[in-house]
């Protein structure tokens, strides 16, 4: 897509953005330039996942073009970067309906399916040997994207076939599809291509843990996700979502006045590098050519193989006949098209019987329930149990004692409960009775209203002691090698070990002659529990546990201190000054530190020799405010803006000259005129009186 010389020029033009950025250069001529530059970055990085820079300097270079189009508006382009911006609520969606109607395909599932489809389409063709373009099948939800003169006009869902939902917003979130592209130097005025949404793997893991942190209970798989993504009302929602469309096929052109159809769109391989070559994401490098039907099958089978090895999930593939002449020769049926048929891998859904429900008391006391399963294969594990995270997920699910369930295992994401096959009952089963009391330590158990999750709240209960301790010592908290759940639960009962500052006064000799203890093995804990004491800061805060607290807030958080023991200071409202922390994150670290017990222990992991001084900290001789930036305008009641400018600056914050989304504090005093009305209208720059400004230092 970019030559050589492009990718270089693009290059000298990227340092030359950021050395300008850092100047301060406000630059209005180059804007075009910036907004290629940009748009080669994000191809690098969504379409190529090659990135050339790092994400802090591409935000940078964002930033810069944001700030650039705010003050110069009558120079934003529909095909800015910028303007896949999330825009609020969508009232409705209208309807959209298809240039060519969006069919489904039809399904094989083994060897001699797709021999009969070579057969049939030989037959019908009156050729004896037939050219296939084979890829993946991709497993989310159908989208059909118009472009009109190079412009992204239209997104779609499937709908009915006929008549989707106009979702074009949210289509804009899709990183990985172009809003523009040189569809006319191929000749062409009108496209119609579709495609799929989809989550990928991690991404999907990712959002599903913070929907369980928030109480929210988990989708069902990556493929619900991203279908049920494109009908968000809310487009910033979508955004998190990080979604990614794979682009699969042409449906519809027309053509500029005097111009021929271009060659690459008289073959499906064609279509797929055109697309490529323009920017999108289509399986270009997946996909491939065969001129017989039995290395189709055997690419097929070598693709399931390694179907676990992809970052998205893929349910089967798809085989094309490669001539398109050909493929409308064939023509289709009223459902699907006769050149063109899936060949689904092994399912990895299936149906058993749920037995049970337990419980488990995780290390902030939230009470999981389990429900435990009649033994099932699915896609080569078997399955026995599977956490239906919450009451509201038993409710909403309607799962009783005795129901045959739908489960599925997504390659490697955690198997999940589909649904319960209600029509199948037998008017036996059971209604599923969450618990009043901690299943561990029987204390009652409760809820906080906007919360699906019950939780014990007796922080002595046994079940939080051994999880917080086996969390503590985890790989990526404070990584004590050689410890573990095991280790934990085992020195727990035996009455070792009753808190963490425990973990640090083992009684080695104890453990000699102990099955499973070789003196070799004895000696690696020890020296792996010694090297944790010199853990920085940032590991032990994530290893507390502090609910919210993850591990890029405990790095955020470290940075802000310079001993551990400073969070205790802090008042709830400057928490919330800090990065990233949000009233929830500073309730909870509040709560924390303002609890004796949890000091004490504190305490006494500094005796016994812990790191809670940020080292880092001291060197850069960074405040409160680090990285933060401030403008003071008008005159301050009792301070000199001089001298308001080095207070702020001796605590780590930066002065700006003036207003932009870079700014973060205006900070007004009387008289405050232009730059407080500027300010007003930009939403993240916090507007402080002096009063406010010298509690932020704390000063007060
Ligand atoms: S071609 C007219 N190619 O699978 C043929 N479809 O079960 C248009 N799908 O509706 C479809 N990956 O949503 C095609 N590489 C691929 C695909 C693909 C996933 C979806 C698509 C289709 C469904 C049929």
């Amino acid at each position: 897509m970019y030559s050589k010389t492009e990718i270089q020029r693009l290059q000298k033009d990227t340092q030359e953005f950021i050395k300008k950025e850092k100047q301060g250069v406000v630059f209005n001529k180059e804007v075009d330039a910036l907004r290629e530059t940009l748009r080669f970055h994000e191809h690098r990085y969504y379409i190529l996942n090659d990135p050339l820079i790092a994400d802090g300097e591409y935000d940078k270079l964002y930033k810069l073009l944001e700030k650039t189009e705010q003050e110069h508006p009558e120079l934003i382009t529909a095909d800015s970067p910028t303007q896949r911006v999330a825009k609020g609520l969508t009232k409705d969606f209208p309807a959209a309906h298809h240039l060519v109607p969006m069919l489904s395909l039809d399904n094989s599932y083994n060897r001699d399916d797709l021999i009969d489809f070579d057969r049939k389409a030989k037959e019908l063709s009156g050729l004896l040997a037939i050219e296939y373009c084979v890829e993946p099948k991709f497993d989310g939800g159908s989208i059909s994207v118009i472009y009109e003169n190079d412009l992204l006009v239209r997104g779609a869902t499937r709908g009915d076939g006929v008549e989707g939902d106009e979702v074009t917003t949210n289509i804009k979130q899709i990183r990985s599809l172009p809003l523009s592209a040189k569809f006319s130097a191929y000749g062409i005025q009108q496209i119609e291509i579709r495609g799929e949404v989809l989550i990928n793997k991690s991404n999907f893991a990712k959002y599903n843990e913070q929907l369980m942190e928030e109480g929210i209970p988990p989708l069902a798989n990556p493929r619900n996700a991203a279908a049920g993504s494109l009908r968000i009302k809310d487009s910033k929602e979508v955004a998190k979502r990080n979604l990614e469309a794979f682009v699969y096929h042409v449906s519809y052109f027309s053509l500029l006045k005097g111009e021929k159809i271009p060659v690459e769109l008289t073959t499906h391989s064609g279509s797929l590098q055109l697309l490529w070559e323009l920017g999108f994401r289509s399986p270009e490098k997946e996909k491939r050519v065969f001129k017989n039907i039995d290395e189709v099958i055997t690419y097929c089978a070598d693709f399931e193989v390694g179907r676990d090895n992809l970052p998205y999930e893929i349910d089967g593939m798809v085989i094309k006949v490669n001539n398109i002449e050909l493929q409308d020769k064939l023509g289709m049926t009223s459902h699907h098209p006769r050149w063109a048929i899936a060949y689904k891998f092994k399912a990895r859904q299936a149906t058993t019987k749920l037995i049970d429900v337990e419980y488990q008391v995780g290390r902030t006391g939230a009470v999981t329930p389990v429900a435990k399963l009649e033994p099932v294969p699915v896609g080569g594990v078997t399955v026995s149990s599977i956490s239906i995270h919450n009451e509201e997920y038993i409710r909403e699910k309607d799962l009783r004692i005795g129901d045959a369930v739908l489960i599925e295992r997504a390659g490697d994401v955690i198997p999940q409960i589909v649904k319960s096959l209600t029509d199948i009952r037998t008017g036996k089963e059971k209604k599923i009775r969450f618990p009043k009391t901690c299943p561990v330590c029987e204390s009652i158990l409760f809820k906080e209203e906007e919360e699906a999750v019950w939780r014990c709240i007796n922080i002595e209960c046994p079940a939080q002691v051994v999880e917080r301790m086996i969390h503590f010592v985890s790989k990526d908290a404070m990584d004590i090698r050689g410890f573990g759940d095991a280790n934990v639960r085992k020195f727990y009962e035996l009455g070792w070990l009753k808190d963490i500052p425990g973990i640090y006064n083992l009684d080695f000799s104890k453990m000699t002659g102990m099955e499973g203890f070789g003196q070799k093995s004895i000696d690696n804990l020890q020296t792996a529990i010694e090297k944790s004491k010199t853990q920085p800061l940032h590991r032990l805060l994530y290893a507390l546990g502090i609910r919210f607290v993850g591990e890029t807030t405990a790095k955020t958080l470290a940075r802000s201190v310079t001993h551990l023991l400073d969070l205790k200071k802090i008042s709830l409202e400057d928490l919330q000054n800090i990065e990233d922390v949000g009233p929830k994150v500073a309730g909870s670290i509040h709560h924390f530190f303002s609890n004796d017990s949890n000091i004490e222990m504190l305490e006494q992991l500094e005796k016994i020799g812990l790191q809670l001084n940020n080292e880092k900290k001291e060197e850069s001789a960074e405040g409160n405010l680090n990285g933060q930036t401030f403008l003071f305008t008008g005159t301050l009641p009792t301070l000199k803006r001089s001298d308001a400018e080095a207070m702020a600056e001796a605590n780590g914050g930066q002065i700006l000259s003036g207003v932009s989304t870079k700014l973060n504090y205006l900070v007004v005093g009387e008289d405050a005129g232009s730059k407080l009305e500027k300010a007003k209208k930009i939403n993240s720059v916090k507007i402080l009186s002096e009063a406010e400004f010298l509690k932020l230092i704390g000063q007060k």
